[in-house]
């Protein structure tokens, strides 16, 4: 290669910023503060009730218990990997917790609404701040190692939030309601948003909702008419009212890029990831999309809520490589490096910044 093809080269991989796989340094520590539910929750869950969610979670990676509701690793892990920094640790960890490159703020469970309940994201946020003032209060009085005033700054602002808003949502109101309710969620990740701008954030990773009728555990438990699957076996109106979330999602990040200056938010479409994964699930060496590996029942679904998976009697597969689902609710390890290889790809992200666009910076 001449010296202008590699200086081409280098141009291109700045601008696509990091390829899926090639782990992309940063230039200085990455900082990175996460919101959401089990599907970013790295062991917060576990650690604010004291749960041990042991075996068979863990077992294809940590082989421990960390809290992740998964058999091995998350997105957030896989994301984390590749800018060769550590797993984030939970807020709520008591014993010796690593905030030197962030905070998991996610806990399982939690939704954008009600407010104030133990873990929903204004909580969340509450406790985001309360963590910043401390931080920067103990930097005052000489300790080392703490999340500096620079890196509240610089750091990224990941959320992942609004499954459960929507399973919520459809287990007791009409479509037309679930979809009149939206708003209402959409508002409060604008509030959470806000106050992380006003503490000095300006990188923000904003994920979508997933196809929440494509999860075994919906299918195995709801009602569904006939005519409600789609060609692939998911459940449309669930899809659709996830689309529904993603649209005013879309919309509410375009509508802060106007009004918060200086802020850069990369919204990326988790929806078109997934689908995408089930509807070719052949093609990504997965066998059965819609059913959970760890369950009850068997096929189709492998689902029955009086045996789930972590209660007594239930059943597991050998081969995550065969499963999307792990439990029927969150995805397996193999599955979740897919969806991850995929973000980092930038296809489907707009603006199309590499993960490490917040840690490149001057
Ligand atoms: C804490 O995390 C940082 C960033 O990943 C890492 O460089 C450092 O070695 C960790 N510290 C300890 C004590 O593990
Ligand atoms: C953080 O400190 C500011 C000013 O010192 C105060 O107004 C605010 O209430 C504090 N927030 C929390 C969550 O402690
Ligand atoms: C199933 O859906 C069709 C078409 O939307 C509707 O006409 C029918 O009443 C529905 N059946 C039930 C049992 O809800
Ligand atoms: C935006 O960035 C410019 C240049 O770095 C800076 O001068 C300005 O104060 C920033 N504005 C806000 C609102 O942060
Ligand atoms: C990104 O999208 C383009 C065009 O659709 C496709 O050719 C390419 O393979 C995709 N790259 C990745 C890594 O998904």
């Amino acid at each position: 290669m001449s010296r202008d093809q590699e200086a081409l080269l280098f141009a291109f991989l700045a601008l696509i910023g990091c390829l899926p796989f090639v782990a992309c340094q940063c230039k200085k520590n990455p900082v990175i503060f996460n919101f959401g539910d089990s599907n970013s929750d790295t062991g917060g869950y576990s650690a604010a009730l004291g749960f041990n969610f042991g075996y068979p979670d863990g077992r294809t990676f940590f082989h421990q218990p960390t809290g992740r509701l998964c058999d091995g690793r998350l997105v957030i892990d896989f994301l984390c990997e590749n800018l060769k920094t550590s797993y984030l640790s939970p807020y709520l960890d008591s014993l010796e917790p690593n905030f030197t490159n962030g905070v998991n703020f996610a806990i399982s469970g939690s939704a954008t609404l009600p407010r104030y309940v133990p873990f929903s994201l204004d909580v969340q946020v509450l406790q985001f701040r309360r963590f910043h003032n401390r931080s920067l209060a103990f930097q005052s009085k000489g300790f080392k190692n703490l999340v500096s005033e620079e890196d509240f700054k610089n750091a990224l602002y990941t959320i992942d939030i609004g499954q459960n808003d929507l399973t919520a949502a459809f287990n007791s109101l009409s479509y037309a309601d679930v979809v009149a309710k939206i708003p209402t969620f959409i508002s409060e990740i604008r509030d959470a948003m806000w106050a992380m701008y006003l503490v000095g954030g300006k990188n923000f990773w904003v994920h979508n909702t997933g196809p929440l009728g494509c999860l075994p555990e919906k299918l195995g438990t709801r009602k569904t008419n006939a005519t409600d699957f789609d060609q692939y076996g998911c459940i449309k109106s669930l899809n659709d009212g996830a689309k529904a979330f993603n649209a005013k999602l879309d919309a509410l990040c375009q509508e802060l890029r106007q009004q918060m200056k200086n802020a850069t938010i990369v919204y990326v479409d988790m929806y078109s990831i997934k689908y995408d994964l089930i509807a070719n699930s052949a093609a990504y060496g997965f066998k059965n999309p819609l059913m959970a590996c760890c369950g009850y029942g068997g096929a189709p679904y492998n689902y029955n809520p009086d045996i789930k998976c972590r209660d007594r009697g239930c059943n597991l597969c050998e081969q995550e490589l065969a499963y999307i689902s792990w439990d029927g609710v969150h995805y397996t390890e193999a599955a979740n490096a897919i969806v991850a290889s995929r973000i980092l790809s930038t296809n489907y992200s707009q603006p199309r910044l590499g993960f490490n666009f917040f840690c490149n910076n001057a």
